[in-house]
């Protein structure tokens, strides 16, 4: 099943049980939000979760690209991309986590021909604030779905303060042996769905208060669960990444593990510069500029010659027309290319101030002080010319 009938037989599935699409929102969540970029389908949903109500009514679905970049060790592995579309639905204070979970479970099983025998959950098994969530608990016990209880993995947060809850995570078997332990014991559950029984606000001193209104809020990877249901191994190897598996390898020879962090992060700097962000010293500006210069880093490894101008055009079309269709793939290069000239003149510059007898040991943390304050060398940047 290919990721655009996914995504039409979730929304349509929502739409049959009363939920109204709304449109997903950029990568950029409203102003004065604290989180540099939209991580999660519920972002920008914010204001709805905590009460006001939503002018297409208490049930919900979408889908939203969401940027992360708390994990970007794990890019490269088989499951973790910074970009990712997620598909959600919420119960705005209307039905309760238990229905979610059945119309989830249903949803997994029937219309997407999931094996049930390759399920497993997991469920919130209470602390000292908040009791376990027996709700859900049951409900898999009614449907036969092996549960593990756990305490911090079955809590979900946008951050450190705001809207919080007891969540249910639903996990597929990626091996073609017979499932075995749980999944917090064997990283081959991969997980896909989260449910998050959204009724508590997390405040500054660290208290729960409780929302005005009882949320579900749910959310399920697209490139995973397209990755599962193609039986293929790697996100890298589902339909989504077809054009960059196409184009890039015969581009630039890369290793395994850097094609993948190439293809990904130059994916997400494509949708971070459609969505208006332009590579500077702080903010997001900063999340681009570092993740654009680890694809130049990783590209000038084995070629120094390498570089942004042979980046295939169709995969910024491409790119731009599933993420931004109003956006100027010509714009889009320019950004590329400019920043691309501004980083090898700083490379430049590196090699020659660490060419000075000063720096010839090896560097301490003031010399990165120095290097950093006084000649604008990020220490990412000094450790790429000189490995410690
Ligand atoms: N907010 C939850 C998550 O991001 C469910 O969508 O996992």
């Amino acid at each position: 099943m290919r990721t655009d009938r996914i995504v039409r037989t979730f929304v349509e599935y929502y739409e049959e049980r009363g939920h109204r699409r709304i449109t997903g929102s950029t990568l950029l969540p409203p102003p004065g939000d604290p989180v540099l970029f939209t991580t999660s389908g519920m972002h920008p949903l914010t204001p709805y979760l905590e009460g006001r109500p939503h002018p297409l009514g208490r049930r919900l679905v979408n889908v939203q690209r969401c940027l992360r970049t708390t994990d970007l060790d794990e890019v490269g592995d088989d499951t973790h991309l910074t970009l990712f579309e997620m598909l959600g639905t919420w119960s705005l204070g209307d039905y309760e986590g238990p229905r979610s979970l059945g119309w989830g479970y249903d949803l997994l099983t029937e219309g997407f021909g999931v094996d049930p025998g390759r399920l497993h959950v997991t469920v919130f098994g209470g602390d000292e604030r908040t009791g376990p969530d027996t709700a859900s608990l049951e409900l898999w016990q009614e449907r036969g779905v092996p549960v593990e209880l756990t305490v911090e993995d079955n809590w979900w947060s946008n951050g450190p303060t705001g809207p919080c809850g007891p969540d249910s995570e639903i996990f597929l078997w990626t091996s073609d042996t017979p499932p075995e332990s749980t999944p917090t014991g064997d990283d081959r559950w991969v997980e896909v769905w989260n449910h998050v029984m959204m009724r508590h606000r997390r405040l500054d001193d660290g208290s729960l208060v409780p929302l005005p209104q009882r949320n579900v809020d749910t959310g399920l990877g697209l490139e995973r669960l397209a990755t599962l249901l193609q039986g293929r191994r790697s996100v890298f190897d589902c339909d989504v990444f077809d054009p960059w598996r196409e184009t890039v390898p015969s581009r630039w020879e890369l290793d395994g593990t850097s094609l993948r962090v190439v293809c990904d992060h130059l994916r997400s700097a494509l949708v971070v510069i459609g969505d208006g962000v332009r590579p500077s010293n702080t903010g997001r500006g900063y999340v681009l500029r570092r993740l654009l210069r680890r694809v130049l880093t990783l590209l000038r490894q084995d070629g120094p010659g390498r570089g942004l101008g042979d980046l295939p055009e169709e995969l910024v079309r491409h790119t731009l027309d599933r993420f931004r269709p109003d956006g100027d793939p010509g714009e889009v290069r320019r950004v590329l290319l400019d920043e691309e000239r501004g980083f090898l003149r700083l490379l430049e510059r590196g090699r020659r101030v660490l060419d000075r007898p000063r720096f010839r040991g090896p560097l301490t943390e003031e010399d990165f002080h120095y290097l950093h304050d006084t000649h604008g060398l990020p220490r990412e940047l000094v450790l790429g010319i000189r490995p410690c």
